[in-house]
């Protein structure tokens, strides 16, 4: 129904609107007690979904990926409708507005997304008291720092991020991967991103309850960086890495080059982008014998990219644009697939 009635008359609006419409769909939905039958609909409960992976439990692998519910407003319909796991963010210290509008655009041929956000959010203070409605969603805190932090202040940032969210999030992320935040150089460098994460375990490690921390890289790192994060996870004792963020490569996209120059700057995501990222799994699990847990991302539109992600070395699974192109109904083929091979 989705594909047919609801995502044609969706794309005939702006996608930026079009995500604060849907949001607001879902909420009213809920809230006028159709929510039951939702859940109903969409999840399913399955002792052969569950994984247990950095010691949490995962009532399903499939997780919807940062950057939809960034201000933690919708997670718990989200857990709802079928995710096993719910990231929210990129959050960061100080609310800002991002870069200005139009700053997502749909590449409907290749079934992907553009996007130069910049970290639109409002912070994460206002996010707290929405946090503590849980609902009993496993949730992930994905951490970022302010567009105009100063380098030497970008640690100052995670951490800020991280105790406030310690409480309320069973997993971090720091993202140092998205392509469309400025000064990123220091966040691509090895040395910098040790004394990051050293300075969050630290953190950590003044908690009672260590929540597992893991590293969000980009889908456009070659080998040679590759072996560096399977380095930088070993040195650092990191509890894993999510692959991938979105691409600064158009390489092989089907949108013209004039459409393309005219969108401009941003991270692609979505089918494009799917054996990029599957390709980074794959070479980060063989080459460190599966030494650490992968959350597999990027471009699932099917049941089979994400068998693909998994038997590539993934252990859990997340998605943003083919959730989009695909509807809610994603999730559950996802979840029938596994259980199907199980
Ligand atoms: C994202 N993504 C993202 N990632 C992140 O770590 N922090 C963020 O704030 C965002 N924001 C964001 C906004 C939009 C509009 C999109 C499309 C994507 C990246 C996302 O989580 C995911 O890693 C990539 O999009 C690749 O997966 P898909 O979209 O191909 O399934």
């Amino acid at each position: 129904m989705y594909k047919l009635l609801l995502r044609p008359l969706l794309f005939q609006f702006d996608p930026e609107k079009v995500h604060y419409f849907t949001f607001a769909w879902i909420r009213r939905l809920f809230r006028i007690g159709l929510g039951g039958l939702i859940k109903k609909w969409g999840l399913i409960e399955d002792p052969r979904l569950e994984r247990e992976v950095f010691g949490l439990k995962f009532k399903n692998p499939v997780g919807l990926a940062a950057g939809f519910d960034k201000d933690a407003k919708l997670y718990n319909e989200l857990g709802a409708i079928g995710f096993g796991f719910i990231e929210i963010g990129t959050l960061t210290p100080k609310g800002q507005l991002g870069n200005p509008k139009k700053r997502l655009f749909r590449l409907t041929e290749d079934s992907g997304l553009i996007n130069r956000m910049g970290f639109n959010n409002g912070g994460v203070a206002e996010a707290i008291p929405r946090l503590k409605k849980n609902k009993g969603v496993l949730r992930g805190g994905n951490i970022g720092k302010n567009t105009d932090t100063k380098p030497e202040d970008y640690t100052a940032d995670y951490l800020e991020c991280f105790h406030a969210l310690h409480p309320y999030v069973d997993y971090f992320v720091l993202n140092v991967s998205c392509p469309n935040v400025s000064s990123h150089a220091k966040l691509n460098d090895k040395e910098y991103l040790e004394s990051l994460i050293g300075a969050v375990k630290k953190a950590n490690d003044t908690y009672d309850i260590q929540r597992p921390i893991v590293l969000k890289i980009a889908p456009d790192l070659n080998d040679q960086q590759l072996d560096e994060i399977i380095d930088l996870v070993t040195t650092t004792n990191l509890d894993g890495v999510i692959a991938s963020n979105t691409s600064v490569s158009r390489e092989g996209l089907k949108t013209s080059e004039e459409r393309l120059a005219e969108i401009g700057d941003g991270g692609l995501s979505g089918k494009p982008i799917t054996d990029k990222s599957t390709r980074v799994i794959k070479y980060l699990a063989d080459k460190s014998n599966r030494s650490f847990p992968i959350i597999g991302v990027g471009g699932i539109h099917s049941a089979q990219d994400a068998l693909d992600k998994l038997d590539a070395g993934a252990s859990l699974v997340q998605l943003y644009t083919g959730f989009i192109y695909e509807g809610p109904g994603l999730i559950k083929d996802i979840n029938k697939a596994i259980l199907k091979r199980s």
